[in-house]
């Protein structure tokens, strides 16, 4: 049965896209089944998707893109779960009611976070509305700077609001944003680089997770 994983947040740029991009193209060079769903109206997923055909063939991108009204998505992801291993959908940077049917249309949410203060404390009605819907919420930090740390007192406040964070992190790498601009991931071009590495430990992190 797939597995249907939703990277939502409300909080624009904060990578919903980037990771998932990254991580169809980690499970599906992986072998697995891997259908993607765009939620968002901006398309940044479908433009990604566009320039990958562009890049390796309109029939060779691996990843099939599926196309539902979102009013219908609940019972259509239903329908075809059984024909993927992963169904990855891309959320629009809102709370609405299109947001809110990619969360429970899926098995789990995954909820990518810059580590600012703002950026988190931004996040935290959103997690709870996950977790009302028994998503299991996790956040994933994106676009962490080295040597950049979270305050005690700011992962101290997570904690006490019930936010889950992800051990594997994402750094600020243009790797990524030179991959999506060309219909790529990270793990197309080399698996052994360190940014292939972080998607790799973020995709079992969530594998482990299920
Ligand atoms: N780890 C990273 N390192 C460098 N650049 C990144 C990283 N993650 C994302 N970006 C860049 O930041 C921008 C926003 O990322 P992305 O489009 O994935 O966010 P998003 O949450 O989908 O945004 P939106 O809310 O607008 O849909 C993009 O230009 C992307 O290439
Ligand atoms: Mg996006």
């Amino acid at each position: 049965m797939g597995k249907v994983i939703a990277f939502s947040n409300q909080k624009g740029g904060s990578g919903k896209s980037t990771l998932s991009a990254n991580l169809s193209v980690l499970w599906s060079n992986s072998g697995y089944k891997v259908a993607v769903i765009d939620a968002d109206a901006q398309k940044s997923l479908s433009y990604w998707l566009e320039a990958r055909k562009s890049y390796y063939g309109e029939d060779d991108i691996g990843i099939t893109q599926l196309n539902f009204d979102i009013r219908n998505l609940i019972d259509e992801i239903k329908a075809i779960k059984r024909k993927y291993d992963f169904i990855i959908i891309d959320s629009p940077p809102s709370i609405t009611f299109e947001t809110m049917q990619v969360v429970k249309a899926s098995d789990r949410v995954f909820v990518p976070v810059q580590p600012s203060p703002v950026d988190l404390m931004a996040t935290l009605p959103f997690l709870k509305i996950a977790k009302q819907e028994r998503k299991n919420p996790i956040i994933i930090l994106n676009r962490v700077m080295p040597r950049a740390k979270l305050t005690d007192a700011m992962i101290l406040r997570l904690r006490y609001a019930g936010a889950k964070i992800a051990r594997s992190r994402l750094s600020s790498k243009v790797l990524f944003a030179e991959t999506f601009s060309v219909g790529r991931g990270v793990v197309d071009i080399s698996v052994t680089s360190d940014a292939s590495k972080e998607i790799i430990n973020v995709g079992n992190e969530i594998l482990r997770n299920f």
